[in-house]
């Protein structure tokens, strides 16, 4: 059996010799490298109530009201948990905090990308409630109309917006007024787009919604962990005493100091990387279309993914796992389910798309693109970091 480091060096290696276009990743910078590395990898600090049950906790107090802080400077909200270890622990807490046992939700259906926590089978049977699916009209949007007639029957405690395939900010204003007609509370799961929220981009009204909470690590710049924001003080309280001892114990100082300095990096860059990813996977599909053909044509999306036409993959003898592995055999990785996201190759310098959609063309079509795919990560450079 190899040695545990040597798996690392070489997955590092690997990660860095391909082009990376899975909509649900990103990289990280050498300032964020060093913020998870860094000695709080080891540590304790339990800060409730102004009391710690830690000693050696002065700097890990320090960091913990500093993030807080700088996540409601950079996303203008007054309230920010930033603690919680990933974005399904996010909506985790926030769920146990505002949705009671026989309660429902409403939420995205998975079969147009809403996320699979939310299905009856995860989250809601683990704490006792009951998920329905929010209405879609044929091309897999909220059916605004259905919805209100729905939440009268079903009288939800949330609407839990939000999805994992996810390309058009929703008409929140209208889910507004569902929600204060029928005292539901709009829950806005971020995971995949709060890099773009973040660079005020995408869902530009975003403080329509009652609490927002989703991954760092998507669209964001962070390690891996999760982000709420609101505005309410009462929510607040409660997702608060959901967090120690409840959905976690420690919460990983370093990773959070990770998330501090990507925090940082979004304040100073994040309106100009969240511009360039939308036009991105914009220019990118509309350059793919006419020889693989993308949904949604011909606006294709509002962010940072394009969504690839399964059934007309299928007529070419493709499903999203074959197109997936062949592009993968080529250097150029993507998700299994048919989205392309351009998050990481914005963050890593590319603004031309013609070169990136020329060789996804060409492996598709059957040409071995490898040496040119080395050659384009040779020159990809990262951006958006103090070094
Ligand atoms: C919409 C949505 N919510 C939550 C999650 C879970 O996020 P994490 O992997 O940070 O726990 C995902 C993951 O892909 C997602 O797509």
């Amino acid at each position: 059996m190899r040695n545990v480091l040597e798996i690392v060096e070489d997955a590092d290696k690997y990660r860095s010799s391909v082009i990376n276009l899975q909509a649900s990743e990103n990289v990280i910078s050498p300032a964020v490298r060093r913020a998870i590395a860094s000695d709080f990898a080891s540590r304790y600090s339990h800060l409730e109530n102004g009391v710690n049950d830690y000693g050696g906790t002065k700097y890990a107090e320090e960091l913990e009201n500093a993030v807080a802080e700088k996540a409601r400077i950079l996303f203008g909200f007054s309230h920010a948990e930033t603690r919680t270890l990933s974005g399904h622990i996010a909506a985790m807490t926030v769920l146990a905090a505002l949705v009671k046992r026989g309660e429902s939700i409403m939420k995205m259906p998975e079969s147009v990308g809403g996320y699979t926590g939310y299905s009856n089978a995860y989250l809601p049977r683990m704490m006792g409630f009951k998920a329905y699916d929010i209405p879609v009209d044929a091309n897999g949007f909220i059916d605004y109309n259905g919805l209100e007639k729905q939440a009268e029957y079903i009288k939800p405690k949330m609407i839990v917006l939000g999805q994992s395939i996810f390309v058009k900010s929703y008409d929140l204003s209208r889910i507004r007024e569902i929600c204060d007609r029928h005292s539901c509370i709009i829950g806005y799961d971020a995971s995949h787009v709060m890099g773009l929220i973040a660079g005020k981009q995408f869902q530009r009204d975003i403080k329509k919604a009652d609490v927002v909470f989703g991954s760092t690590h998507k669209t964001f710049f962070g390690p891996q962990g999760g982000l709420i924001l609101t505005d309410n003080e009462g929510m607040f309280k409660r997702i608060e005493e959901n967090v120690t001892w409840r959905t976690m114990d420690n919460y990983n100082i370093a990773r959070m100091a990770g998330v501090g300095v990507a925090i940082e990096e979004m304040i100073k860059y994040g309106q100009d990387y969240a511009q360039r990813v939308i036009k991105n996977s914009r220019t990118l599909a509309e350059a793919i279309n006419g020889k693989i053909r993308v949904k949604h044509d011909p606006w294709f999306t509002e962010s940072h993914q394009i969504l690839l036409d399964g059934e007309w993959l299928k007529s070419q003898g493709y499903d999203y796992v074959k197109f997936s592995k062949t592009m993968e055999s080529n250097g150029i990785v993507v998700d299994r389910i048919g989205r392309i996201g351009t998050a990481e190759i914005t963050r890593m310098g590319v603004d031309d798309m013609s070169e990136i959609a020329s060789m996804i063309i060409d492996a598709f079509e059957g040409t071995d693109v490898k040496d040119r795919v080395n050659k384009f990560v040779r020159n990809m450079k990262m951006r958006y970091y103090e070094s």
